[in-house]
């Protein structure tokens, strides 16, 4: 076992799709430009980040913070204090797990301010830890270790002003101060029904903001849904300060997108509809930056008569036409059609799959495209 050297911070992904969450991130940091490297640990719900050795702490804070912000598939943030990764089975009690923190890994801490640790295991550590010993005996531990440092601090575990984590799986544990917690709890209470006109076709808005975001689109820049429904990908998408504008072809739904666009208060400054099609999109090259869709697939939504795949290939040339070189077109579309390759033919792209369970009748894919020069 050997404690690997600290990284500045870590980030606690959400379970269900971590490559997924990992590439949400490489996106956000992309479209943001900034100097932050993000690196894989042994557990895939672990990522690491490095900063620029020249930023000042609070600059790298505000840069954290604009980060995990946007993030959906992020549970938290911390600053990371100390790391260890093990292979499987390497550890099995817990004097051995706590015999590789003889380092002075607690640095300065706030001598006064009150304090809790929280302790929160990734999968079943089996054979590692007995359950019942993990949880309350790392917690115990760390809180001592902080306490012997620091006597005059005081453990407060309803409302604490500094939280401490632990994040413990077969592959390793990591230990650091709370930073941030990303708005995934606020995003998925926009659920669609709460707004003025649902439709059973509407995607969840987690997921939205999260295909939203590995278009990697810029700020100022243009994005477009050409199969925008009800408006979800537009209302996530100006939420994170995009220029939005969506095409739909059913004039029902586009009064319902208008009034749920309208009845938002922070977005409906940087939207626009167009009652259309989405293939007649007419737009100049260059005018759009990024396009992000989830097109009707046959069942919640019409095709308006099309075979999917043919009404998808047939609007991925319209999107060939519009699109510049290295932007982005996320789709997401049913698991079980098979048409990455010859859209990344027609787009002359490269393009990433990720696989997301939605029930029992739903795997989607989420397809991104990056078009090459
Ligand atoms: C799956 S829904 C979009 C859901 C959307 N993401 C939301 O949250 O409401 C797909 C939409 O595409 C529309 N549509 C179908 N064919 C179209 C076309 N050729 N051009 C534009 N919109 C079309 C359908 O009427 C449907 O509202």
């Amino acid at each position: 076992m050997n404690p690997k050297q600290l990284s500045e911070f870590f980030c606690f992904l959400s379970g269900e799709n971590p490559d997924l969450a990992r590439f949400e991130l490489e996106s956000i940091i992309l479209s943001q430009g900034k100097k932050i490297f993000l690196e894989a640990t042994n557990d895939t719900r672990i990522v690491n980040i490095r900063m620029q050795k020249t930023m000042k702490s609070v600059e790298e804070l505000y840069y954290i913070q604009n980060l995990i912000k946007r993030a959906t598939l992020v549970h938290c943030c911390c600053k990371a204090y100390f790391q260890v990764e093990y292979k499987d089975n390497q550890l099995n009690d817990f004097e051995r797990l706590v015999d590789s923190f003889k380092s002075d890994y607690i640095p300065k801490l706030n001598p006064s301010s009150s304090f809790c640790v929280r302790t929160r295991r990734i999968r079943n550590p089996e054979g590692i830890l007995k359950q019942s010993q993990i949880t309350q005996e790392i917690t115990n531990y760390f809180g001592s270790k902080i306490l012997e440092q620091y006597p005059s601090k005081k453990v407060n575990l309803k409302n604490p002003e500094e939280i401490y984590r632990v994040i413990v799986s077969k592959n390793g544990l990591w230990f650091g101060l709370h930073v941030f917690d990303s708005l995934r709890k606020i995003v998925r209470k926009r659920t669609a029904r709460n707004r003025p006109f649902f439709h059973p076709s509407s995607m969840n808005p987690i997921l939205q903001r999260t295909l939203v975001n590995l278009t990697a689109i810029k700020e100022g820049q243009w994005l477009l849904d050409p199969f925008c429904g009800t408006g979800g990908a537009l209302l996530e998408g100006s939420r994170l300060g995009f220029k939005c504008v969506g095409i739909e072809i059913d004039r029902r739904i586009v009064w319902g997108a208008i009034r749920n666009l309208k009845s938002d208060v922070e977005t409906k400054r940087l939207t626009n509809l167009i009652f259309g099609d989405a293939l007649h999109l007419g737009f100049k090259l260059g005018a759009i930056s990024a396009v992000v869709t989830d097109p009707p697939y046959g069942t919640a939504a019409s095709t308006q008569g099309y075979d999917l795949s043919d009404l998808l290939l047939r609007f991925f040339q319209e999107a060939k036409a519009i699109l510049p070189p290295q932007s982005r077109l996320v789709i997401s579309i049913p698991s079980t059609v098979d048409l990455e390759d010859r859209a990344a033919e027609i787009l002359n792209a490269s393009y990433r799959a990720f696989h997301q369970y939605v029930h029992r009748s739903l795997t989607r894919k989420i397809l991104v495209f990056t078009l090459l020069n």
